[in-house]
């Protein structure tokens, strides 16, 4: 049996920090934000049941690699993979896999920042009460006059840059811990009120559930479903090693397959008890299901404005997003971090501020890309889109099918099996179709297609 690693950070309290930590990294824009405007965007049904597919057959088997690799080397990815790879007879280049993942880490944290900004100033405006009342018109133009202002959206992003900066400098144990702890159970309930008015309030539910539930493939297109893939990457913080820097702090005792069960399961419930609140506001108010970014944005605020006791609903709502947002930020940045503290000798707190400064300056190509960028264009998209693109549906699902590979065919079977623990074999056994078959044939399928259509 391979030599167990001695904890370089700590590791968290119990099995239910982990879960906590981890959902709190999972459930967070991606969820809220970007789910719905994206499903609005390609479609609806069909995009959503690509996605739920993807969460079971790729998403769940490569959460449990990362975690069982993070776990196992209990280091951060960059030297986990290298020396897991050097111990199991290969070659240490796999850490390569590790630096990609903080580079990712890095550049959608400039753009994550950025849109949490806009969660926080919503945070403000409807506290203010400048929303009381407002229709949907009004509140598309609210949006734009936020979008079209570079200061504005930089005063909002630094300030979010800040507070990620707080926590991270702080340690896992103080700064993450108690954020999700009570937070994420609040969202939760303050999407079911969301979901109650847009049942009570709008003749629409059914057609957002239709929306939302009806299998139409025909809006299926190659570019959708790799979307799809990518968000169930994006969705689950996967392929990037967040998921395998917390599994590095996770309890021995703890079994993996049930805790990655329940964090994938959490956040998919998030992510369509989101839907359900906000497409039922989209179609009552003639708004367009795929208006893109701005739908969160600009559906909410509108219920927010015109229902009983919206304004102070609307500020938690908008305050507890920012909070998920946060709790997912910090595990955008903690995979460099805990790299250079272990590696380097660095201090936390120097670490993080240079990064912290890097992120901050890079998320201005996204500020601009709302406004004096918004026609500089390359391959028909802005920054904002090319680097969400470039990251969510190319670096995320690579990153994932290479740690896939990793975890199945590079580590050793008994390594393996002890770390996952799993007294049934064939569950066993499924893990392991899955991680050495179908996830990584599943990514390169979806990706040799669409790119193969994309330049043919
Ligand atoms: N999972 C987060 C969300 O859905 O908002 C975003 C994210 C966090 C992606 C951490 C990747 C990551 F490593």
């Amino acid at each position: 049996m391979a030599e167990a690693h001695k904890a370089v950070s700590g590791t968290w309290a119990t099995r239910w920090t982990f879960i906590l930590a981890a959902t709190g990294s999972a459930v967070g824009l991606g969820n809220i934000w970007k789910f719905p405007y994206i499903t609005g965007e390609y479609g609806g049904g069909a995009f959503v049941l690509v996605y739920l597919a993807c969460i079971a057959v790729v998403g769940i088997p490569i959460m449990m690699s990362e975690v069982l690799i993070g776990r196992h080397a209990r280091r951060n990815p960059i030297n986990a993979m290298g020396d897991l790879a050097v111990e199991s007879g290969s070659t240490r280049a796999w850490s390569l896999v590790g630096w990609m993942g903080v580079l990712a880490g890095f550049l959608i944290l400039s753009f994550y920042s950025v849109i949490a900004g806009w969660a926080l100033n919503y945070t403000a405006d409807i506290g203010m009460g400048l929303f009381n009342g407002v229709n949907a018109k009004q509140t598309g133009e609210m949006f734009g006059d936020l979008t079209s202002n570079p200061g504005r959206l930089i005063f909002w992003h630094s300030l979010f840059m800040i507070l990620t900066a707080i926590i991270i400098a702080r340690g896992i144990h103080k700064g993450l811990e108690n954020s999700v702890r009570i937070m994420m159970p609040a969202l939760f309930v303050l999407l079911l009120v969301m979901v109650g008015y847009s049942i009570t309030s709008t003749d629409k539910f059914g057609e957002g559930l239709k929306f939302l539930f009806a299998f139409d493939f025909s809006k299926l297109t190659g570019e959708a479903i790799l979307v799809a893939m990518g968000h169930a990457f994006f969705t689950l913080s996967l392929g990037m090693g967040a998921i395998m820097t917390y599994g590095a702090y996770m309890p021995k005792q703890a079994s993996i397959g049930g805790t990655v069960l329940t964090i994938a399961v959490l956040d998919t419930l998030v992510a369509l008890v989101a839907g359900m609140a906000i497409f039922p506001i989209v179609f009552a108010n003639g708004l367009e299901a795929g208006a893109g970014p701005g739908l969160l944005f600009v559906s909410l605020p509108q219920a927010f404005g015109s229902m009983a006791g919206g304004q102070i609903f609307g500020t938690i709502f908008f305050l507890l997003v920012s909070i998920a947002a946060l709790s997912s930020a910090i595990s955008l940045i903690e995979p460099a971090v805990a790299y250079i503290v272990q590696q380097h000798n660095v201090s936390r707190l120097t670490a993080t501020i240079c990064f912290s400064l890097i992120v901050w300056l890079l998320g201005l190509g996204t500020v601009f890309s709302f406004n004096i960028w918004s026609e500089v264009k390359l391959f028909d998209k802005n920054f904002f889109d090319l680097l969400d693109f470039l990251t969510a549906n190319i670096m995320l699902p690579l990153g994932g099918l290479l740690i896939s590979i990793f975890a199945g065919w590079i580590l050793k079977r008994s390594v393996v099996l002890n770390e996952l623990a799993m007294q049934n074999l064939v569950r066993f056994n499924t893990w392991r179709a899955a991680a050495r078959v179908l996830s990584p044939l599943a990514v390169l399928v979806i990706f040799v297609t669409t790119l193969y259509k994309a330049f043919s």
